[in-house]
């Protein structure tokens, strides 16, 4: 990801497909965030977060290796989290080894689940997701902005 190079502050974490990763990503997003001075972002970018590393965990279930970096690796692949920012702008990255994208749902009100992304939208200036070079998977990303 070439883009990673322009943003001054960085950070990433590898979270294990385990029942552990999500509050850990949420703390570590936290932790970093009041590092870097910018608590006022703590919120919205741990829940960001909270739901694009909840999706990731989901998503990796059942496979059975990955690409990475252009090397092939064995076995359930983790998900990789990056906070990169500008002092201003927080943009939180999230791949994982499944190559299905994500796709918003319509809102149903009968249903509990599909309002994950719908959260990312209303929380972050811009969302997405591509398919990164070197790699199977693909990264979702969303952009936290200061008021
Ligand atoms: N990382 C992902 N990989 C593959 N599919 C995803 C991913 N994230 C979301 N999706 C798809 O988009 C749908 C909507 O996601 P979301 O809004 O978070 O709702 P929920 O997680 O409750 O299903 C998911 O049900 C899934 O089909
Ligand atoms: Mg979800």
């Amino acid at each position: 990801m070439a883009a990673v190079a322009v943003w001054p502050l960085q950070s990433y974490l590898e979270l294990g497909v385990l029942p552990t990763a999500v509050p850990c990503a949420r703390g570590h997003a936290r932790l970093v965030l009041a590092e870097w001075g910018l608590q006022e972002l703590a919120d919205p970018a741990e829940l960001v977060v909270s739901e694009l590393v909840t999706n990731g965990i989901r998503a990796s279930r059942g496979l059975v290796g990955s690409r990475f970096g252009g090397r092939w690796s064995p076995g359930m692949p983790p998900v990789r989290l990056w906070l990169l920012s500008d002092y201003r702008t927080v943009l939180l990255q999230v791949w994982d080894g499944n190559n299905r994208m994500p796709t918003r749902q319509e809102l149903d009100p009968e249903s509990e689940g599909g309002r994950g992304l719908w959260l990312v939208e209303a929380l972050s200036e811009d969302w997405g997701a591509f398919q990164p070079e070197h790699a199977s998977g693909k990264v979702v990303w969303a952009a936290v902005v200061k008021p």
